[in-house]
């Protein structure tokens, strides 16, 4: 199947890395005009100009990039079909050693920065030329059903995610009708943010083999795989999905402990 995105304007966050950027490389390949936003400038511009899209340098905890990201994307072209809340860091910290900086950085970004998306982007979504329309995609994880011990305000920030995605659905299912919204749960992949912690752990073939082993598939997934599934819930083909949960974990839930 091909041009499963036709037509479609998609803007994704943090598109510089992982998992953002193969959601742009499978969009712009199903005919997505895709918009490529991150805090890292030179790989986003390398991830649009492979893609023949934009970038814009956009931090998503803030509301005032947020409003001129979205102004330049309607600028350039007229409408707004997919947004794709993927940007996000990992900073892991227990409950007994958060700090409050950690704390609000993390909460900023990943859960208040798709706060931040949904909302302009339904304003967007909701003026679409043909009248309203649009799917948003929100990256929360695993941890937005279970807790990561040595990562507190992470998991508390995919666990926001997991039901501001419900609020912002039945907003626009009740509202607009055809503006959805949906979170995708990653288990463990092999991109960058997990790549750093490998390096840095001193036993990075150990810490993959850890990793690989904690989905019962045996492996982590690859960003690709991730994309596949953003890209279902972006296209029409989940047009009756609303407030739903993709997981993804290789059966890491699925799996009810070392048996
Ligand atoms: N890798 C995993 O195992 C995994 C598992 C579950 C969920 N996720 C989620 O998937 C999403 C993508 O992660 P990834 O694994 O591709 O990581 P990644 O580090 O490769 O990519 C994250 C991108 O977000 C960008 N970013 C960070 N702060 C930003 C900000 N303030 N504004 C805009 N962009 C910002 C980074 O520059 C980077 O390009 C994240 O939300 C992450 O929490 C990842």
């Amino acid at each position: 199947m091909s041009g499963r995105l036709n037509g479609k304007v998609a803007l994704i966050t943090g598109a510089a890395s992982g998992i953002g950027a193969a959601c742009a490389r499978s969009f712009a390949a199903e005919g997505a005009k895709v918009v490529v936003t991150d805090v890292q400038a030179d790989k986003g511009k390398a991830v649009a100009a492979e893609v023949g899209g934009r970038f814009i340098a956009h931090d998503v905890s803030d509301e005032a990039q947020w409003a001129a990201a979205i102004a330049e994307t309607l600028g350039a072209h007229g409408r707004l079909d997919v947004l794709v809340n993927n940007a996000g860091v990992f900073i892991p910290q227990t409950i007994e050693d958060s700090t409050l900086e950690v704390w609000n950085k993390v909460l900023g970004i990943n859960l208040t920065g798709v706060m931040l998306g949904c909302k302009h982007g339904v304003k967007a979504m909701k003026a679409n030329p043909g009248g309203p329309t649009g799917s948003i995609v929100n990256v929360s994880s695993i941890t937005g059903f279970i807790g990561l011990a040595s990562a507190a305000a992470y998991t508390a920030s995919k666990g926001g995610v997991r039901l501001l995605t419900k609020s912002v659905a039945v907003h626009g299912a009740r509202t607009y009708r055809t503006i959805r919204c949906n979170s995708l749960h990653p288990g463990t992949i092999d991109t960058p943010m997990n790549q750093a912690a490998f390096e840095a752990s001193g036993d990075p073939e150990g810490m993959r083999a850890m990793f690989d082993g904690m989905q019962p598939i045996g492996r982590m997934a690859s960003a690709e795989e991730m994309a596949a599934c953003a890209l279902f819930l972006a296209s029409d083909e989940s047009s009756f999905m609303t407030g739903a949960e993709l997981l993804a974990d290789g059966g890491w839930l699925a799996a009810a402990g070392p048996l």
